[in-house]
């Protein structure tokens, strides 16, 4: 295989900060289901600390992951914060007692998502909030996010959010959102595997817009594939570090947050910004997806 030359980014630029391309995802760090407790807290603190050592300056979670367990990990780990840490956080949801994710839109829910968060972080204003829609919780679907967008920009006016994003959003939401407010990022599904997004991505990579694919590893079903495993062994990397490296290669407006809850993991997934994917083995990754073709 014949190395590519091409060089790519390392870093991005969100809500105005310049961020390394490989961010964190915090899901992870909740219990199961993302519900409950860690499983092993020590080490869920000892990961948030080595993502900041490793110089991992974005940050992603939500007071939904738990609740509040996430957010108040990440507070006992890390606060006071590093001044270039970039924390995004989203809202619209709440959790049932049977861990069940239940729309949270309301002008009250949206409030008071706005304060718990703020109050489990630690922070006088959050940097970054995705109101993350939920007209289907599991894919984006039609329908008008004008009143929840009205009252984070509300909020914004108030001071105490900095910059809005969306997520789980189709084009249609996405051009809503920016003729109410400055959308400074979208966070949707996308991997290797899911490509449902590509158009949109090129649309925002046009506009200096970041996206965040969630999932980049294929979240609680983690990617498997037998071409990736062959690039994998012809790279002598593992195949979470290619999916990573494919991703980072793709668009060079996609910042990635892939969740772990393990350290090993973290530095394994860090890693992926060195390797090299060659020109084959792109060609042979661009054929692992579930697009229909046009
Ligand atoms: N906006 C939304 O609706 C939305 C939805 C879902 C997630 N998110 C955000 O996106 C972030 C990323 O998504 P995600 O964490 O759900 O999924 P992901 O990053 O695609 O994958 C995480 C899964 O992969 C495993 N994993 C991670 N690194 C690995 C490695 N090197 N080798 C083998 N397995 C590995 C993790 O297990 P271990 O813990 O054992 O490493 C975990 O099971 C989340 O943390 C969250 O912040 C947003």
């Amino acid at each position: 295989m014949t190395t590519r030359s091409a060089t790519f980014p390392l870093t991005g630029t969100l809500a105005g900060h310049s961020v390394r391309r490989l961010g964190y995802g915090a899901m992870q760090l909740a219990g199961p289901n993302v519900f409950g407790p860690p499983k092993d807290r020590s080490e869920a603190l000892a990961v948030l600390r080595a993502v900041i050592a490793s110089g991992v300056n974005h940050i992603d979670t939500s007071d939904f992951y738990g609740p509040h367990v996430t957010n108040q990990l990440i507070r006992e780990a890390l606060h006071p914060y590093p001044d270039d840490l970039v924390i995004v956080t989203k809202v619209s949801a709440r959790r049932g007692n049977d861990g069940s994710w239940i729309p949270a839109f309301s002008r009250g829910e949206l409030t008071e998502a706005v304060h718990d968060n703020l109050r489990n972080l630690g922070l006088d204003v959050l940097e970054v909030v995705n109101l993350r829609s939920m007209f289907d919780v599991e894919r984006p679907k039609e329908g008008s996010l004008e009143a929840p967008l009205t009252v984070l920009a509300e909020l914004q006016h108030q001071g105490l959010i900095r910059h809005i994003g969306l997520s789980n959003v189709t084009p249609t939401q996405i051009a809503e959102g920016r003729r109410i407010c400055e959308i400074v990022c979208v966070q949707n599904q996308y991997n290797l595997v899911h490509r449902a997004d590509d158009d949109v991505i090129a649309a925002l990579a046009r506009d200096g817009i970041p996206y965040v694919p969630f999932f980049p590893l294929g979240g609680f079903t983690p990617l498997q594939s037998s071409i990736l495993s062959d690039v994998a062994r012809t790279l002598a990397a593992t195949p979470m570090q290619v999916a990573l490296a494919w991703l980072l290669r793709r668009a060079p407006n996609i910042l990635l947050i892939p969740g772990t809850s393990s350290r090993l993991h973290l530095q394994e997934n860090l890693a992926a910004a060195a390797l090299n994917l060659p020109d084959d083995a792109i060609t042979a990754l661009d054929g692992i997806s579930d697009r229909v073709p046009k």
